[in-house]
């Protein structure tokens, strides 16, 4: 009997194997030579396994952008970077993916959110006009005019920002301007958001070890998302609750939406808000708050910590701004500057540009998927439905266009119409349909809280066991991430900097 037992296992165990290895060789040959992308140029095993992916991404880590570029130079402006994904690296191609509606219909790539937590919600948002539809009320938040609504809030925000800095004048203690922007940008997001928004910049450290783990945590996105999906769920909905237990404020999942400022009839009125509520569930519109919260907060401190930095490594470049800010206090002491004044000073939106240029937008590519329509790059015709991406960063560092690219010049933004390049090569908040919803408002946050760092009478920062390496993007995660090990940007804040 257990002969008869053994020799069953055994046969089961062999067809199982046999069968494993049929359809991986199957799958192999579809992939390289059967598949519609099998035209296109590629290294052989980015063709043939997702697993090359996610060895240059969880191994490495945060190393595929670069991988990408070197594949580049080997195959050629338009390849093959996964077995259903293709790649280009032409800038000249960017405005013909990245389009409005008007021009054609995109879906996003639901495979990018794996492993975020988020995946739920990217599937609500992949067809073109399911995203369309719930972006439109979300936009309301955004919109200049509700942003003229909250703007003394916001710089209220930064004022506990610059009186915790004070609080560090001349005590030779560093102050860990990172997580202080971290904390400004979490707390500015939550007030266009929630009714009652954090206050992470009261805490006392800034909040360092929550956003210390949601860093490090970024590292595990490539591995979350290889694993099968109800097993990865089980593990995010761990590691959420862990991270619950170790924050000391979680304000995302309980807090209550407010209506965008100026919507008159309320946002869960408006017609759109409601289909869509109905559509997707009545949280849809929470969730995706949590997804604008986590979606701005990197991306505008890592920008913001981005020029602070290269401006305490070139006391020239400071001391420019710095001229440049006592001229609009001389002329206007009494009343402060709105965020439209003060786009008109060229130094610090040269300041302003040059940071989004070196922090980068998305570390990792962005990626289209037209579902009807065969597009056209290059000389060779991209299937129907097929994700396509590009990748800013490589972008905004081409030493043609940005001469020096690793190097904080805000004055090739000055007089740059001799180069128009320049200007088309910029783009750090993504263009078309699905470009990014926090632009205006990131603007906003960001000359208002350079005016105040950097007003007569603001004290001066130096840098302490800090260089620019802590600003540099070094991980293609979906945010760009400085070294993991970073422990932040450090200041000593000393007298009067002006
Ligand atoms: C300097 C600051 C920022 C940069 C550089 C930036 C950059 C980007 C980029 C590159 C994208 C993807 C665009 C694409 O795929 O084409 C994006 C999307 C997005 N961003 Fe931002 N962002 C910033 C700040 C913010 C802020 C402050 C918020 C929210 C308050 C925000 C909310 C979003 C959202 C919700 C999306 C997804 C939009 C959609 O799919 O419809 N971002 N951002």
């Amino acid at each position: 009997m257990d002969f008869l037992n053994n020799l069953l296992l055994s046969n089961i165990a062999n067809c199982l194997i046999l069968g494993l290895t049929g359809y991986n060789i199957a799958l192999l040959i579809y992939r390289l030579w059967l598949s519609p992308l099998s035209r296109f140029p590629g290294s052989p095993l980015a063709k043939a396994t997702f697993w090359y992916e996610f060895y240059y991404d969880w191994v490495k880590p945060g190393q595929y952008y670069h991988r990408i570029h070197e594949m580049h130079k080997i195959y050629g402006p338009i390849i093959r970077i996964t077995p259903n994904e293709l790649h280009i690296s032409d800038p000249s191609c960017y405005a013909k993916l990245f389009v409005t509606g008007a021009v054609r219909k995109s879906d996003s790539y639901p495979g990018y959110a794996d492993g975020t937590g988020f995946e739920d919600y990217a599937a609500m948002i992949h067809t073109h006009d399911d995203h369309r539809s719930i972006r439109a009320p979300a936009q309301q938040y955004f919109s200049v005019s509700s942003l003229g609504q909250i703007e003394i809030q916001v710089v209220n925000c930064i004022k506990t920002l610059c009186q915790r800095l004070e609080g560090y004048r001349d005590i030779n203690k560093p102050f860990n301007m990172s997580y202080a922007l971290l904390a400004l940008s979490t707390d500015t997001i939550s007030t266009v958001l929630y009714e009652e928004p954090t206050n992470a910049l009261a805490e006392p450290n800034f909040n360092k070890s929550w956003f210390k783990m949601r860093k490090q945590g970024m590292g595990v996105i490539p591995l979350l998302a290889s694993i099968p999906w109800p097993a990865r769920a089980s593990v995010i909905q761990l590691l959420e609750l862990i991270s619950s237990y170790i924050q000391s404020w979680h304000q995302s999942s309980g807090a209550m939406l407010q209506p965008p400022k100026g919507v008159k009839e309320g946002f869960g009125a408006t017609d759109r808000a409601e289909t869509s509520r109905k559509q997707f569930g009545q949280d849809i519109y929470k969730r995706g708050a949590q997804l604008v919260q986590e979606s701005g907060i990197y991306h505008l401190s890592h920008t913001l910590h981005t020029i602070i930095t290269h401006l305490a490594l070139n006391d020239d470049l400071c001391q420019a701004l710095r001229n440049e800010l006592k001229t609009i206090a001389e002329h206007s002491p009494e009343s402060p500057s709105s965020w439209q004044d003060l786009q008109k000073l060229p130094y610090l939106d040269a300041c302003i540009k040059e940071g989004l240029r070196m922090a980068t937008g998305s570390q990792k590519r962005s990626t289209r998927v037209f579902p009807n329509t065969m597009v056209s790059i290059k000389g060779r015709t991209v299937p129907k439905g097929t994700p396509v991406s590009m990748s800013t960063y490589w972008m905004h560092m081409d030493p043609e266009v940005y001469v020096d690219p690793h190097k904080f010049r805000p004055n090739r933004w000055l007089g740059f119409q001799q180069n128009e390049l320049i200007a088309e090569y910029f783009v750090p908040f993504g263009k078309g349909s699905r470009n990014c919803i926090g632009k205006n408002f990131a603007q906003m946050v960001m000359y208002h809280t350079l005016q105040e760092l950097y007003r007569p009478g603001a004290p001066s920062m130096q840098l302490f066991e800090t260089d620019g390496n802590d600003v540099v993007p070094t991980h293609g995660y979906l945010f760009p991430l400085p070294s993991l090990d970073s422990e932040g940007v450090r200041l000593l804040v000393h007298g009067d900097g002006a």
